[in-house]
């Protein structure tokens, strides 16, 4: 990967620049271009991704793609897909990508073609979920599986609950999904108390085998399994572990036939590809996991072959920087218009805030500009009648993205329509608002006096240019989802790319796990604490006392 700081670039201070001549650019201006939507928006198969919307004129948009020439982006996607160690912090390669290679052309890692290994992963986690699936799985009374338990944190946890929960349609009947990840023990215990030890499989989902909040609830779930069961050879019909560590899972119990192998050189959010999307697989079907696979080689083999300026995560990537780094946007809104997919901006703030939340550039310097946006957002309709208000009145510019299947897995009555409806709205508001000259004029035919006219019609302004981007597709499919998962991966990959930061590793996490097992012998036994500063130290006795 090349160190080349963006902000250094041409491309850059002539984005400055451009920020400053067309500050008070107006999108619905940018529409007297009447061929604009063509050419702001890109098809990909049946998926529309409209980005019209957005304080980009063509004059930017060719600066921002100049941007990503300077920082040599070409170079730094091929070096991801070629299995080059850009994961340079911990010295691996990043090759979800291989995970989906439905080419099964060679992919290198030291000299060696990873594709065979993971093509054998692949058979064994077919046979494995295909028999879960169909109900060919029995447990140790000769019950079929009903219950799946994923248990794991982060990527081992988000993953196979959001693709499961936006894939629900396509789970087998008479299967049921629960996912526990938080070391709170109400977690573990409020799914214990839905589920039967003689029909329920387990998915000890970790990559390291060692995250403190997997194994604790991992365990507590084995022995409750031997509570019922008795004995320990009834473990293998209900425990299967999905991990790179095989002397932890032999160590924790788990035959290593039970267990599904994957590599580190897959990073934990970008693990449902691998392994980790066995419970997905189980509870979905082989073949429909494999649609999703497919769905992700299809975006990853136009991100990686189209130009720039065609080119999905690439623009939409742009376009985020231009918003972070020259409009100023701290925060991302994604708001999926698909009940289905109500873990979707969950996953993403993951995928994206531990990739790129880093403020020290790959030359190790801190960096003079913004890097990652905060991520958040929730499904609409019901965004709408919580946080929206911020968004089309608040002080703050809130990019948003906006997500809808053309057809329902529901159609009931005018559920969909209605929906949809809302889904148009939202961004033709966003984007037009509405002027104190228009709330007067409304609020007049409606016959209110002058008086409070003058008093309310400030409050009913909608300053309204504010970006959004509209992603369309036909149905929320294993195919579909893929693609978007994979597109929302290349456009993080992107702007880690062209901010110069080390995407693929998340040393932030560590901090606050390492106090917190200092700390916990600290809270044995009643003894006052005094390690630490004021507050933690009162903090602690407090707990003591109150306890
Ligand atoms: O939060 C840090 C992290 O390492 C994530 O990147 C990862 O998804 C999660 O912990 C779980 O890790 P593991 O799969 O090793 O249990």
């Amino acid at each position: 990967m090349h160190e080349i700081n963006p902000s250094k670039t041409q491309a850059w201070t002539q984005l400055s620049s451009l920020a400053s001549t067309y500050k008070d650019l107006t999108i619905t201006s940018l529409f007297d271009d009447q061929s604009r939507f063509e050419r702001y928006s890109l098809w990909l198969e049946d998926m529309l991704v409209d980005f019209s919307k957005n304080k980009v004129n063509d004059e930017i948009r060719s600066a921002l793609v100049d941007l990503a020439k300077e920082t040599k982006l070409q170079d730094a996607i091929n070096a991801m897909f070629e299995g080059k160690p850009i994961n340079q912090t911990e010295r691996r390669a990043v090759l979800h990508t291989a995970l989906r290679n439905r080419s099964n052309r060679p992919v290198y890692v030291d000299g060696a073609d990873v594709m065979p290994e993971i093509n054998k992963v692949l058979e064994k986690m077919k046979r494995f979920a295909d028999k879960v699936n169909q109900g060919n799985w029995l447990g140790y009374t000769g019950k079929p599986i009903k219950s799946l338990v994923n248990i794991g944190i982060g990527g081992s946890d988000l993953g196979p609950v959001m693709v499961t929960e936006a894939l629900k349609p396509y789970q087998s009947e008479g299967l049921e999904c629960f996912f526990v990840s938080n070391v709170d023990g109400t977690h573990i215990a409020e799914t214990l108390k839905k589920i039967d030890p003689e029909t329920t499989l387990f998915f000890i989902a970790s990559k390291t085998f060692t995250t403190q909040e997997t194994m604790t609830n991992a365990h507590t779930a084995r022995n409750w399994f031997l509570d019922h069961a008795k004995e320990e050879s009834a473990v293998a019909k209900h425990f299967v572990a999905l991990s790179t560590n095989l002397n932890g899972v032999q160590a924790f119990g788990i035959d290593p036939d039970n267990m599904f192998e994957f590599w580190d050189w897959v990073g934990g959010r970008y693990s449902l590809w691998s392994a980790i999307g066995l419970p997905i697989a189980s509870a979905i079907g082989f073949q429909h996991f494999e649609q999703l696979l497919a769905g992700a080689f299809a975006m990853d083999e136009h991100f990686r072959n189209s130009d720039f300026d065609e080119n999905i995560p690439v623009l939409l990537a742009l376009i985020g920087i231009w918003n972070t780094n020259f409009l100023g946007a701290a925060s991302e809104a994604i708001l999926p218009y698909d009940q289905y997919l109500h873990r979707f901006a969950a996953y993403f703030q993951q995928g994206n805030m531990e990739s790129n939340g880093k403020c020290v550039s790959r030359n190790g310097e801190r960096v003079n500009y913004s890097t990652g946006p905060i991520i958040w957002g929730e499904p609409g309709t019901n965004g709408q009648h919580a946080f929206y208000q911020l968004i089309h009145q608040g002080t703050q510019v809130i990019p948003c993205d906006f997500i809808a299947p053309a057809v329902s897995h529901n159609p009931i009555g005018d559920h969909h329509q209605k929906l949809l409806s809302n889904f148009f709205a939202q961004t033709e508001a966003l984007m037009k608002g509405k002027s104190l000259h228009e709330v007067r004029d409304e609020m007049n035919q409606a016959g209110k006096s002058l008086d409070t006219i003058d008093q309310v019609a400030p409050h009913r302004v909608f300053e309204g240019n504010r970006p959004t981007n509209s992603i369309l597709v036909q149905k929320i499919t294993p195919y579909t989802l893929g693609m978007l998962v994979a597109m929302y991966e290349h456009k993080i990959f992107v702007q880690g790319a062209i901010w110069n930061i080390f995407s693929f590793d998340q040393w932030g996490v560590e901090l606050g796990k390492v106090l917190a097992n200092g700390i916990l012998p600290e809270l044995e036994g009643e003894e006052p604490i005094n390690a630490h500063d004021a507050s933690t130290n009162g903090l602690i006795n407090a707990y003591k006392k109150m306890r």
